[in-house]
């Protein structure tokens, strides 16, 4: 039971209040605390959770795109190329010197560099460790890349060149 104590000076205790407010205090704190350790579980769980989940989701996105008409693709000159985006991964285009097309996957197979094509050398170029690809199958032709770009069908419809999958 709480103690009483004579505060009015008038001779009539009055009874303390101070053990209820405490209790009151601490569950606010208890409350705050509690609110600011959710805060802050969410402000780190939240990226990591971005992080560790964002390649898989963007691997499912990749797969979900099956079909692509790069914009302006048909405006490419014999001899030259445009890089694109194929769902969320680089894509390359070569519109050969012979009018064939060629479209492939632009990551390296080696260590993921994306690879650009080099119409001087009529190749696929990868510069981080100067790994090579043939520009019509793909297959690497020099340096580390141990295994072929993934290549696209391309085909002419209705004016436009459309990149699938297969
Ligand atoms: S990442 Fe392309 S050759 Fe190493």
């Amino acid at each position: 039971m709480a103690e009483s104590r004579d505060r009015g000076g008038d001779g009539n205790p009055v009874p303390e209040s101070e053990p209820e407010v405490s209790v009151g205090r601490r569950c606010l704190v208890g409350a705050t605390m509690g609110l600011f350790g959710v805060g802050y579980a969410g402000a780190i769980g939240y990226p990591m959770y971005r992080y560790l989940h964002a390649p898989v989701e963007r691997a499912a996105l990749a797969a979900q795109v099956t079909e692509v008409s790069p914009q302006g693709a048909q405006d490419i000159p014999p001899g030259q190329a445009m890089g694109f985006m194929f769902g969320s991964r680089p894509a390359v285009l070569i519109h050969h010197a012979d009018g064939q097309w060629s479209a492939f996957d632009a990551v390296c197979t080696h260590l993921s560099c994306t690879v650009k094509y080099e119409p001087e050398n009529d190749r696929i170029f990868c510069a981080c460790h100067l790994g090579t690809y043939d520009p019509r199958s793909g297959e690497p032709t020099s340096g580390p890349p141990p295994r072929a770009l993934t290549k696209f069908v391309v085909k002419e419809k209705d004016g436009a060149i459309v990149v699938s999958r297969n």
